[in-house]
């Protein structure tokens, strides 16, 4: 990349991987590049180093033990697992409960799991704020259900359900309570032992980890005289217990573990400094700009989340005039919904769902932020912001 500065606000999509991750997984390439499944001595050394990002993992999500821990590509895969192989073990009810709100790895998996597994799906509203009427979760639950699949934090919104209260109520009919916690770590002290869900996923791109790997957490606790088991998606080699065949990633997981451990030791600074700078930049933009809302304000939020709508702006203009061809000029990176379905340009489905009007949910944008976030690059993108949304709105009134 040349010169130009980059002032990085898209956070939720991916984060950046921080030289000490990167460091600890270089060894893992080209030094210690044994198979973790080998059974020689340099094997081992790769199969030790697993099993230490398996710990440093378990740690930052709050499992009883690290082998409640299986190691996916992803958060998409941990959610194929779980709908196509999991739960038909499991149960021989045919309801998925859901809601309209989830990552589009959830929606188009029970999509999948009603067109051609033959389940039933509830897709709940939600209220105009985000969070889920748990009235119309009470009303839908019954003893058909066989999982009930809420993410915890939201992408677009950062709004955080009561997944406590969800999982309580699934256990009371029965179901299994899956979440995805994908946008939680790092951003939310977790306790998945206490949460009271059986099922979680998540992945180590959202909190400054490498892409391409992931996990499951599954509940070690038996209940009802059983324990829950984890079905494997992908066969053959039986690698993770049998849980998850395929060579395992091991420079991706071992940067995973040392980015849990950071995450985890240094939780309770970065979340202050997050929600701080969110806060500072609410609160700029609002004076900055006329017509100007936070979705989700009067919903419990993750810290770094900022999603707002501003009056009259089409948020694919706004997004690409902060991104200029310019040499030099620097880009201020946001969004508008989540990278996985921003290919589909359409208005939010988030925030259709919570209420908003096409139009409004076109004149949206999601701001992330990080850890890395300063002060002065916050002021740097609200006078850019607010100069690119002068400048579309004096283009629309011509
Ligand atoms: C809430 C949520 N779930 C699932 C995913 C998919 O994760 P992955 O990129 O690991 O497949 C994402 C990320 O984009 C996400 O934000």
């Amino acid at each position: 990349m040349s010169e130009r500065r980059i002032i990085y606000l898209d956070n939720n999509s991916t984060t950046k991987v921080p030289t000490e991750v990167v460091n600890a997984m270089l060894p893992f390439f080209d030094e210690i590049y044994a198979n973790s499944s080998s059974r020689h001595r340099f094997g081992f050394l790769a199969e030790q180093a697993i099993s230490k990002a398996r710990k440093q993992v378990a740690t930052l999500v709050g499992a009883s033990y690290p082998e409640e821990i299986v190691f996916t590509s992803g958060a998409t895969e941990a959610i194929n697992q779980v709908i196509k192989a999991v739960l038909p073990e499991n149960t021989k009810r045919r309801h998925i409960v859901t809601c309209q709100t989830e990552h589009k790895a959830i929606l188009d998996v029970c999509a999948y799991a009603e067109k051609v597994l033959g389940y039933r799906v509830t897709y709940l509203p939600v209220k105009d704020n985000g969070l889920i009427d748990l009235d119309v979760l009470a009303d839908v639950l019954s003893e058909d259900v066989a999982l009930v699949a809420v993410m915890y934090v939201n992408n677009e919104t950062g709004v955080i359900q009561p997944i406590q209260k969800i999982a309580e109520m699934s256990h009371r009919v029965g179901a299994i309570c899956f979440s995805d916690y994908t946008q939680a770590l790092g951003k939310v002290p977790v306790n998945l032992s206490q949460d009271g869900v059986d099922i979680a996923c998540f992945n180590a791109h959202k909190f400054h980890g490498p892409k391409g790997v992931g996990g499951i957490w599954c509940t070690s606790k038996v209940q009802d005289g059983m324990r829950l088991r984890i079905s494997p998606l992908l066969h053959g080699g039986g690698h993770e217990k049998g849980k998850r065949s395929g060579t395992l990633n091991v420079p991706a997981i071992v940067g995973m573990g040392v980015a849990a451990e950071i995450a985890f030791l240094e939780m309770e600074s970065n979340i202050k400094k997050m929600e701080y700078l969110r806060n500072f930049f609410e609160d700029k933009i609002k004076k900055s700009i006329d017509g100007v809302k936070i979705n989700s304000e009067t919903a419990p939020r993750v810290c770094n989340t900022s999603n707002i709508t501003i009056n009259a702006i089409d948020s694919e203009a706004l997004i690409a005039a902060l991104c200029p061809e310019d040499e030099g000029a620097p880009w201020v990176v946001i969004s508008n919904g989540s990278a996985c379905s921003s290919h589909t340009i359409e208005p939010s489905y988030v925030l259709r769902a919570m209420g908003l009007s096409e139009d409004d949910a076109a004149g949206s944008i999601r701001v992330s932020l990080s850890k890395f976030t300063t002060e002065e690059e916050i002021d740097i993108a609200v006078d850019r912001i607010s100069f690119a949304v002068k400048e579309l709105r004096e283009l629309a009134a011509l």
